[in-house]
């Protein structure tokens, strides 16, 4: 199929493109790099055929979505760009629903304009909010505590109605739970710009020697070891669900969320001694009070994604821990040095 990948310069979105590619798909990449360099293009094409049309510019801007739809006629369009940091989205609210809802809603006027009818979508976990009960179902009622998590959510219910307004089309929304690791080549990864707002990039940045020590945020949580725990996924794992959900597109019509995790959780102790593991090293922890709007611990139930997309994860926490620091340890300043 010929696939248009938004934001496919940036972490999850350049580690889709392979997988995409390997399963023979053409993609096309529209970026406007605000969050992404153009060397991850030049990376990824090394990596694979090396055909990827791309396009500078912004999923907010008509006419530059129609010169794409006009020039690379997509079957479907995989949906990345967005912005994604939770804290920045309580200080910039404005900018988080023009750019993560009026993006998906100037996307799909676009798609319409060129009738294309499949797409699937980046949510994320955080639509979930407090836990009614553990793990998640994709049933769980949705409460995001944060700008961002009512973003996506807005975006799911746009989604969803745009699908089931006409038979023909087909929406399949991914909740990602905690995207970590790097291709196994190392030469494509997670390059946060400024400080990491996630644990596994702080803790490979720690190990590199760019920050000195790990704070750890609440150690008297509800939780075996008093630290909050999540449910990380390795980005290549994460990238095959989206290879899943385009196969899946083309056998069914409406909205279906899928939640993409492990169905396991570790504590924030558990991902600083399997990163010592990996890299060989201590990490440097300090200790600091809970932050306002974290949770204990929250899990996928990824039973969904298993028996209706045929996928589930492979790769396991040593997977994740060990391609970070191979990522980090060769790219000490991620893309920079390109
Ligand atoms: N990484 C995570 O922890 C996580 C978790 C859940 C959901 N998500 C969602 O997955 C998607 C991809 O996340 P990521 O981690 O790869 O983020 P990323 O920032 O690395 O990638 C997003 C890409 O979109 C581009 N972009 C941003 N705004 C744009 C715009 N207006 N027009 C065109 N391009 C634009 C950026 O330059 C970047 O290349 C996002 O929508 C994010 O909200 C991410």
């Amino acid at each position: 199929m010929r696939v248009l990948v938004t934001g496919g310069a940036g972490y999850i979105g350049s580690h889709t493109l392979i997988e995409l590619m390997a399963q023979g798909h053409e993609v096309c990449v529209l970026d406007n790099y605000t969050n992404a360099t153009p060397a991850v293009l030049t990376r990824v094409r090394a990596l694979s055929n090396g055909k990827i049309a791309d396009f500078k510019g912004d999923v907010r801007d008509p006419a530059m979505l129609d010169r794409v739809m006009q020039d690379f006629a997509p079957d479907a369009v995989v949906h990345f760009a967005g912005l994604k940091a939770v804290g920045e989205s309580q200080q910039k609210p404005l900018t988080y629903y023009d750019v993560n809802v009026g993006g998906t809603l100037a996307l799909l006027h676009a798609m319409d304009r060129a009738d294309c009818r499949k797409i699937i979508f980046s949510s994320s976990a955080t639509v979930y909010g407090e836990p009614d009960y553990l793990p998640y179902d994709e049933a769980h009622p949705t409460r995001p505590a944060s700008v961002y998590g009512r973003t996506k959510l807005m975006a799911e219910q746009v989604l969803t109605d745009w699908a089931t307004a006409a038979p023909d089309r087909s929406a399949v929304i991914l909740r990602y739970f905690n995207p970590v690791g790097a291709h196994a080549s190392a030469r494509i990864g997670e390059d946060p710009k400024d400080i990491p707002n996630n644990l596994m990039p702080y803790i490979a940045q720690v190990a590199i020697g760019l920050r000195q020590a790990l704070t750890i945020y609440g150690d008297d949580y509800d939780t075996p070891d008093g630290t909050g725990q999540r449910d990380y996924i390795h980005v290549v794992d994460l990238a095959r669900a989206h290879v899943a959900a385009l196969d899946y597109t083309c056998k069914t019509c409406g909205a279906r969320p899928f939640n993409i995790g492990t169905g396991q959780s570790y504590s924030v102790i558990d991902m600083v001694r399997a990163f010592e593991r990996a890299c060989g090293q201590t990490i440097p922890t300090q200790q600091a009070p809970r932050r306002a709007g974290d949770i204990a611990a929250m899990q996928a139930n990824p039973a969904r994604a298993r028996a209706e997309l045929g996928w589930q994860a492979t790769h396991d926490l040593d997977a994740m821990t060990a391609s970070t620091w191979a990522w980090q340890s060769a790219n000490p300043k991620g893309y920079d040095a390109c």
